[in-house]
């Protein structure tokens, strides 16, 4: 995980997790806690971590998305991530393999860049305003775990409270 600032580049991952802490953010590393190579189901592979993280937060289930050049219609799928949004739930997603971006706008000061890579776990509270992108190399597969049953709907229009006058 990395993260880029307005004027700074933030590489520890320590480092990392603070300073999205300071905005409700929230983030994990994980490795798998499941060494047997014949078990490739993400779901499987990090089933410990994702147990914990259901606990800790009243998470109720979790799935895999992948996103990569074999997807069909991924540039229409990514139109719907790349422009500002929130949502009324918490996003939550592992990253197993591949890589991403997540802009986050804080509203209180400049938005920021979460570069996540294998092993980085981001949550982005409910009503957090962010977008995401995929990095040159347009793969990413992810865990994504959810209060309720999966779903996945974005408000663009920027809530009247978190407007700044
Ligand atoms: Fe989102």
């Amino acid at each position: 995980m990395k993260i880029k600032t307005k004027d700074k580049l933030i590489t520890d991952k320590n480092e990392a997790k603070s300073f999205l802490e300071r905005y409700g953010l929230y983030a994990e590393f994980w490795s798998p806690e499941v060494s047997d190579p014949n078990i490739s189901d993400p779901l499987v592979k990090y089933a410990n971590q994702i147990q914990r993280l259901k606990k800790r937060f009243n998470y109720a289930s979790a799935d895999v998305c992948s996103m990569n050049s074999n997807t069909k219609n991924m540039d229409k799928m990514l139109d719907a991530f790349v422009k500002e949004h929130h949502h009324t739930d918490d996003e939550v997603r592992f990253t197993v393999d591949g890589e991403g971006m997540f802009g986050v706008n804080p509203i209180t000061d400049p938005p920021f860049e979460v570069y996540v890579e294998t092993g980085d776990l981001l949550l982005v509270p409910a009503n957090t305003r962010h977008w995401f992108e995929l990095t040159d190399k347009k793969n990413i597969c992810c865990i994504r775990v959810f209060k309720d049953k999966p779903k996945w709907e974005a408000v663009y229009e920027m809530p009247e409270k978190l407007i700044q006058s």
